[in-house]
């Protein structure tokens, strides 16, 4: 039995080998973007544009959006005092935002208040009906309406003085329901996720696996898939039964195929999804319900789950209480964008919480970006070393000498031979913090063999009988600037962008291939060495403004702001009284 099952899920699992679609968790639109959601979505965009770079014959699609269903938002929008169309309206323009800012290079952006993904929903809910796996029955436990879940008496904590209970993952409040409800048959699908998670890399990384296996070592019980319409109206209904509504998260998870254009047949072009990324926090609802509606409808599930942890700031869980919430449009005043982007994905490890703090981001973003990359740059493109201003072609004669004479070029040339395969190996595993370790090393080792080099001793001019040996420290330098401005696009693609563009490299010859070429490796044919190459002038040769420490930190701004609004807010209502008194 389980055998047949088996081949019936390899044989879903069959895709097209030439799409490759990943998608973000789309994001609650009850609260403003923080740093922790556009973690998510620069983590997909650094993998998308990976595999654009190293695949560019793959089809490579990223797919974001906003979740606008719920109690939780209607709740939101009922305390703006706005109406919650508008309010969506309005937060799902926040993220897209910030989205465009941060330079995530979306191909769609969802949004489950449209049409198109109701009609999906629809879709959806009459293939897992029609294939048996909804029935109705009197439902009653403990909800939390700011997870939009139910929980089991093991997964909450009770408050003995209050007598309130509280979801133990989150922290948020129960609520006892009892309803009629549409159920899923969860429990029938027990061994084939089982038998999903454990496939080899499914799950990423390890510790998530477990957690997973850890689950469903238990019997799985059947989940409740709608709710009464009279409690939760902002929702999608239930096909042919308008007193019920669709569980939000049975609707949120369907925006990965109705993004695709799911039940027209062109969906099956590009599922399943070759990687979802998604919080610690969404796992249960990914890596157990997901699969199992999927195979419910006759759908194969993602072939990988990419999870990451969590940031916390100065140690702390972020919160609208603790006034510690890290406003990403606030950070890059600070940071910029590419720094903002730069330090999460540089910081940020998929296994255990990132620490978000000021001083943290202040050296890393300085003696990486500004020091180690931007002044090398600077230093190579400095006038009193490179008169004409060009991106030398190399002496390449003078290359032994130089690894003969100066230790640090042969170092650097090490280094740099070991930088794509490196590199390749962090980018398939979303390792992206070692991809800046190993970039970042090799440019260590340029800076120190271009110190070492020293080619402020070597006259300039093309005269000067030390002009070969000087242009060559110089190509060196551009050649490994080039070749670490190549592996970086992904992580930092604006900043890398000026980078080649000041240096002059065509567009055509900035992908993953291009890093196999450098003389400085001795792996380019004597075609492959360009001629002297102007430099772009229009382009500046300061990539990274140093950030002063004086400056202040994203949450002290925020606080600041917000006790200014309070003030402001305050004072206008004092205003508004000595001016109705005095009337
Ligand atoms: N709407 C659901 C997802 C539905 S997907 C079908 C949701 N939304 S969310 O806005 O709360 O979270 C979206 C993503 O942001 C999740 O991956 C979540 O883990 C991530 N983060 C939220 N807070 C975070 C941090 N503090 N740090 C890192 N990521 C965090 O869940």
């Amino acid at each position: 039995m389980l055998v047949s099952k088996v081949k019936y899920i390899q044989a879903l699992g069959v895709r097209c080998s030439s799409s490759h679609y990943v998608t973000t968790p789309i994001f609650y639109v009850n609260a403003a973007p923080h740093i922790g959601h556009l973690y998510s979505a620069v983590i997909a965009d650094a993998h998308c544009r990976y595999q654009r770079l190293r695949h560019p014959e793959r089809r490579v699609r990223l797919c974001t959006g906003t979740d606008e269903h719920g109690t939780k938002i209607q709740q939101a929008a009922a305390a703006h005092k706005v109406p919650v169309g508008q309010y969506c309206d309005e937060v799902s323009a926040r993220y897209r935002d910030v989205f465009g800012a941060a330079g995530i290079e979306h191909d769609d952006f969802i949004r489950t208040t449209e049409q198109r993904h109701k009609q999906a929903v629809a879709h959806f809910w009459h293939s897992l009906q029609s294939r048996g796996h909804i029935y109705s029955a009197a439902y009653s436990g403990w909800y939390c309406v700011s997870d939009e879940t139910f929980l089991t008496e093991s997964q909450l904590r009770l408050d003995a003085t209050s007598g309130t209970r509280y979801s133990l993952e989150s922290g948020h409040p129960v609520e006892w329901t009892e309803e009629t409800n549409y159920m899923f048959r969860l429990s029938q699908f027990q061994d084939d996720v089982q038998h999903w998670v454990k496939q080899k890399a499914c799950i990423r990384p390890a510790k998530f696996q477990k957690i997973l296996l850890d689950t469903l070592s238990e019997p799985l019980p059947d989940v409740s898939v709608s709710r009464p319409a009279n409690r939760v109206h902002w929702a999608i209904p239930v096909p042919n039964d308008d007193t019920q509504t669709i569980y939000v998260w049975l609707d949120a998870l369907i925006n990965y195929l109705s993004s695709l254009g799911y039940p027209n047949e062109q969906y099956r072009a590009d599922w399943p999804p070759a990687q979802q990324i998604i919080g610690k926090d969404i796992l249960k609802f990914h890596g157990i319900y997901w699969p199992a509606f999927l195979l419910a409808a006759g759908l194969a599930p993602p072939q990988q789950l990419h999870v990451h942890s969590h940031w916390t700031v100065d140690g702390q869980k972020m919160s609208k209480s603790r006034h510690n919430v890290v406003d990403p449009v606030q950070a890059a005043q600070q940071y910029t964008m590419e720094g903002l982007r730069y330090f999460l994905l540089r910081e940020g490890v998929a296994h255990s919480d990132g620490n978000f703090s000021h001083v943290k981001a202040l050296r890393i973003l300085n003696s990486e970006l500004a020091d180690t990359l931007g002044n090398l740059l600077s230093r190579a493109c400095a006038k009193s070393l490179n008169p004409q201003q060009i991106y030398p072609e190399p002496h390449v004669e003078h290359l032994p000498h130089l690894l003969h004479d100066v230790d640090a070029a042969k170092r650097l040339q090490e280094s740099l031979l070991q930088l794509q395969g490196r590199c390749e190996q962090h980018y398939e595993g979303n390792h992206f913090h070692l991809v800046a370790d190993t970039a970042i090393a090799a440019l260590h080792a340029t800076n120190n063999f271009f110190e070492c080099a020293k080619p402020w001793e070597l006259k300039a001019g093309g005269s000067s009988p030390n002009a070969p040996r000087l242009q060559t420290i110089i190509a060196m330098t551009m050649d490994a600037l080039r070749l670490c401005g190549i592996v970086l696009q992904p992580m930092i693609p604006q900043l890398t962008s000026r980078l080649l563009d000041k240096l002059n490299v065509p567009t055509s010859q900035r992908s993953w291939r291009h890093l196999q070429e450098s003389f400085v490796m001795a792996t380019a044919s004597s075609d492959g060495v360009h001629k002297n190459r102007q430099l772009d002038e229009q382009s500046s040769a300061h990539l990274f403004q140093r950030i002063l420490e004086q400056q202040n930190k994203p949450a002290e701004q925020q606080q600041q702001q917000q006790s200014l609004s309070h003030v402001k807010r305050t004072k206008s209502k004092k205003e508004r009284k000595t001016t109705t008194s005095m009337s």
